[in-house]
């Protein structure tokens, strides 16, 4: 059965408490059982991680390489900034989409950037949950 990794970044875990007015009200929870029930109907297994720390993002996604077919990443912030991101995912070979809840282009000047993006197979961005199901559908459905 194919393997695929959801990795949520920092400050995702106060989902629901968290500006609820740009990332709603649901909590990690409500999405991550989501996330499980979609995997089972997609007859996909679907491992879910969460940290705050970059280090610890970076050794999930270089073990990913060895166990998952594909990475969903929500990286938070470091999406704007972390090259060291960036460079492990693209060190891994395995296809990641880049997930965001809100819609990055129409907030804060910074969050139009993403450095993440050349390396990763494709980025949905504004649709709140959904943007993680899709994501899960596309390397599910990948070849
Ligand atoms: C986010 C958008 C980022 O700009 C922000 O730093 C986050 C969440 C999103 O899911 O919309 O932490 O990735």
């Amino acid at each position: 059965m194919k393997k695929i990794l959801v990795i949520h970044g920092p400050n995702l875990n106060l989902l629901g408490e968290r500006e609820p007015g740009i990332y709603g009200d649901r909590s990690i929870d409500a999405l991550n059982s989501s996330l499980i029930d979609l995997a089972r109907e997609l007859g996909v297994e679907c491992e879910i991680f969460h940290s705050n720390h970059e280090g610890a993002i970076i050794d999930k996604l270089h073990s990913a390489r060895k166990t998952h077919c594909g990475v969903v990443i929500n990286a938070g912030a470091y999406t704007h900034y972390s090259y060291a991101i960036r460079d492990a995912i693209a060190a891994i070979k395995i296809p990641c989409i880049e997930v965001h809840i809100s819609n990055v282009f129409a907030r804060d000047e910074f969050r139009s950037t993403s450095v993440i993006a050349p390396v990763c197979l494709g980025s949905i961005s504004g649709l709140g949950f959904q943007s993680y199901y899709l994501a899960l559908r596309a390397l599910a459905e990948t070849e």
